[in-house]
């Protein structure tokens, strides 16, 4: 056993920073016995150094994380800050002055993640992101690790806490969306700036990297489809209860069946309330990962929140350290298909549409000639008239969303259409 300490950075003590710093203190013994050496928190980098932080030494706590990372002696940043910058220069000023990195932050490493994956092998040394994906869930390790013998084909999940908490709610409270972010906000499932979650950035970074990890290539958020659930209303969840199923904001990676290509994309969904997915609450997260040989895959667990992030980041430490001790590197990023990214048009899967229209005769064939004539085939239609007008839904048979999109825009154009009031993609059968 190593005596002389292996030196830490932390680089944000907010939500997680909080948590990490006091893991590493409560758990120290566990955590040297389980390294083989003890780990040391060497600083504390914050923005407002007054800021009362219960259980950490005020001597370590600097404003100024720049002078921390050159000091010399730091063998392991850990940044949970957040955002692009300074998170990306100081996470470079790191690797300049011999230190690994764990980091959590999702944004960062779907924008700028090869450039990092880079800079860490350059300096021989780790780059890990656990706490970056599903919170708790081990999910990149077992993905980069364990699955890189096999093929993934397909992976789908819900991945941001606060947007499944918050969909949970209105859907089993019947709760207002505003009511139910601000207490996701309050449990501290939310980014800074919750747009991030409730329009699908969140989930979209967390996409690409997943994709990334999956199909061994590089896949960038702005390769990522993305829609939020603003627009998920208390009538959609009607309806989705009506065909027995609930809505979830859902990330989907797939390779196409060529496998010259991939997808990825993130939006609300329907999905039958028999779907393992419909059943996860609250802030939870779970993804299906089906791998050739391995076949399907579920990981489940909580994906948000300062203790659950933080044992994630905790785990890359004690696996950072263990290879700094033995002179190592874990795995650097794996992107050698160079697979392209296709457009959303070209993914297929089924569809809900829900429209405003007149209630005459001939409606109802006319509304079927466009969706035949744009090569999308009617699963189930069901029309409830009152007063002249009608509420018509349409259920699809899987189709390309291009041929979709299509039948939608021809749609409006229709005299007999008052109104497209939702269209929502129906997944998990
Ligand atoms: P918080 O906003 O709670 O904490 C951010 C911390 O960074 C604060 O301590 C803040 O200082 C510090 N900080 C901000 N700007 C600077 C700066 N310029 N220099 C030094 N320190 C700075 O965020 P979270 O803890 O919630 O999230 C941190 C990271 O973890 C993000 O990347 C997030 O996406 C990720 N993450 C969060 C999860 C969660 O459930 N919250 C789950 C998984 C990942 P101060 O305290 O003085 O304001
Ligand atoms: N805001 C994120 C979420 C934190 O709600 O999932 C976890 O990455």
């Amino acid at each position: 056993m190593r005596t002389r300490p292996l030196k830490v950075a932390l680089l944000g003590c907010g939500v997680v920073g909080s948590e990490v710093a006091r893991i590493m203190t409560t758990h120290a013994d566990d955590l040297t016995a389980r390294i083989g050496a003890p780990v040391e928190l060497a600083g504390v980098a914050v923005r407002r150094p007054s800021k009362v932080r219960e259980g950490i030494d005020p001597a370590l706590v600097t404003t100024d994380a720049t002078a921390l990372l050159k000091r010399g002696d730091i063998d392991v940043v850990i940044e949970v800050i957040g955002g692009i910058e300074p998170a990306r220069t100081l996470i470079t000023t790191a690797f300049e002055n011999g230190a690994s990195v764990v980091s959590a932050n999702k944004a960062l490493l779907a924008q700028d993640g090869a450039a990092l994956h880079a800079a860490a092998e350059q300096h021989g040394l780790d780059l890990y992101y656990e706490a970056a994906v599903a919170g708790a869930i081990p999910l990149v390790r077992p993905m980069r690790e364990s699955l890189a013998g096999d093929k993934i084909n397909r992976v789908m999940g819900i991945v941001n806490g606060t947007t499944n908490f918050i969909l949970d709610k209105m859907d089993s409270t019947g709760a207002g969306y505003q009511e139910a972010l601000d207490e996701a906000t309050a449990l501290g499932y939310a980014e800074a700036d919750p747009t991030a979650d409730v329009e699908g950035y969140d989930a979209a970074a967390k996409a690409a990297i997943l994709a990334g990890i999956a199909f061994h290539t590089r896949v960038r958020l702005d390769d990522v489809y993305r829609e939020g659930m603003t627009e998920v209303s208390a009538s959609d969840f009607a309806s989705a209860k009506r065909m027995g199923c609930t809505i979830k904001l859902l990330a989907i990676l797939e390779r196409a069946a060529d496998g010259e290509s991939v997808t990825a994309r993130v939006h609300p969904a329907m999905i039958p309330l028999t779907h393992p997915l419909a059943s996860v609450r609250e802030a939870y997260n779970a993804v299906f990962v089906e791998a050739e040989a391995a076949g399907r895959l579920m990981f489940y667990g909580p994906g948000a929140g300062g203790s659950p992030t933080a044992s994630a980041v905790l785990g890359d430490l004690v696996a950072v350290c263990r290879n700094k001790l033995a002179e190592a590197t874990g795995p650097g990023e794996s992107a050698y298909t160079q697979l392209p990214v296709s457009p959303m048009g070209d993914v297929v899967t089924r569809y809900h549409i829900s429209l405003d229209v007149a209630d005459k005769p001939g409606v109802l064939a006319q509304v079927a000639t466009t969706f035949a004539e744009h090569g999308v085939s009617i699963d189930t239609v069901r029309q409830q008239g009152k007063d002249g007008e009608a509420s018509l839904v349409v259920v699809t048979h899987r189709a390309p969303d291009a041929a979709l999109s299509g039948t939608v825009e021809a749609l409006r154009k229709l005299d007999t259409v008052r109104g497209v009031a939702s269209i929502m993609r129906v997944e998990g059968e």
